[in-house]
């Protein structure tokens, strides 16, 4: 089946700063795909580029098998776009944005009217849609953002940082209304973001950018797994933790404590449990509430990113 989105080694340059230095991606139908990268990384050029609002150096781009350059205006008839800096005008209306944004698509006036009040219900903003997107809350606009780039029905949307700067419950909200275009709706998904649990709890697919590289990419479940280590968490029970401690230690454990909890990462979970085990007991303690876990996104990042510092440092040198 033809990917909804396919990137071929693509290449951008501002000056001499290599925003994109040859990324290669496909996104599926129906997939929810995550950019997950730093500052400067090359998300929103990324975006920019697939969105057909910017040319890439070199490479190429195809969505729902269109190639970028040669057939814009079918790929933006498919495409739904919400970018970092939103371009919509505070002093309007909700309602007037996407009346307005309905009949530049082509919508007659009545048609524009019902996709509008739609919209307006599905995203939770009937209420405030006579008011000027000025006095919105963040929430707010980015759920009117999302609506704006859903007004033409398109069948795959990208998003640059849909979540950014949004409270937890905000954040987990408008999860839910992602997760639902792509479930529900069946649309398939492109967004970035700054934020591993987001990529974890959301994405069927990442990929980590750094410095306009690929640095990782796979299900989250797959990126941990690559890691290779497991994380041991128990809390202890009795004994001396003094003396715990002192143990493992000298059995060449670093354990990190976590909220009441220690925490080891392992390379031989199985072997290493009973190893703590021996250590608790031998100090007349008992490891209790013991987990076996793969580890977190953040702990992937962390060994991808800190190899980059090391570059960095390099360089400095
Ligand atoms: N129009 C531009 N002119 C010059 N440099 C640019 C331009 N757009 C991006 N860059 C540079 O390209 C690099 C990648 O930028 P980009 O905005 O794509 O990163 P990003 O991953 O979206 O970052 P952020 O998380 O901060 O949004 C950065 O070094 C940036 O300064
Ligand atoms: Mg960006």
């Amino acid at each position: 089946m033809t990917p909804a989105i396919e990137i071929r080694n693509l290449a951008k340059n501002y000056g001499n700063v290599e925003a994109l230095a040859g990324i290669s991606f496909d996104v599926a139908s129906g997939e929810l795909f995550g950019l997950l990268g730093p500052n400067g990384a090359g998300k929103s050029t990324l975006i920019r580029i697939v969105s057909t609002l910017e040319r890439a150096d070199a490479g190429t781009v195809r969505v729902g098998g269109v190639e970028a350059g040669r057939g814009d205006a079918a790929i933006r008839a498919q495409l739904g776009v919400a970018l970092q800096e939103t371009g919509i005008d505070p002093l309007m209306t909700g309602w007037e944005i996407l009346l307005l944004t309905g009949r530049l698509y082509g919508l007659s006036g009545p048609q524009a009217r019902q996709r509008t009040e739609e919209l307006l219900t599905r995203f939770g903003l009937t209420e405030v849609s006579r008011r000027l997107v000025r006095t919105y809350s963040g929430g707010m606009r980015r759920r009117l953002d999302l609506a704006v780039a859903l007004m033409h029905e398109p069948s795959v949307i990208v998003l640059d940082e849909p979540t950014t700067g949004l409270d937890p419950t905000n954040r987990m909200a408008l999860w839910n209304l992602l997760r639902d275009l792509v479930r529900q709706d069946h649309k398939t998904l492109l967004l970035t973001t700054q934020y591993l649990e987001e990529a974890d709890a959301l994405c069927d697919r990442v990929m980590f950018i750094n410095r306009g590289r690929s640095a990782a990419l796979g299900t989250p479940d797959d990126l941990k797994r690559a890691m290779g280590y497991s994380l041991i968490q128990f809390t202890i029970e009795g004994g001396d933790l003094e003396a715990f401690q002192a143990a493992l230690r000298q059995a060449q454990f670093v354990p990190h404590f976590q909220g009441g909890r220690i925490q080891i990462f392992s390379l031989e979970p199985e072997v290493d449990v009973l190893r703590l085990d021996a250590a608790a007991t031998a100090t007349g303690a008992r490891l209790r509430h013991l987990e076996i876990k793969p580890p977190s996104l953040d702990d992937v990042f962390l060994s991808l990113t800190s190899g980059h510092q090391e570059e960095v440092d390099a360089r400095g040198n």
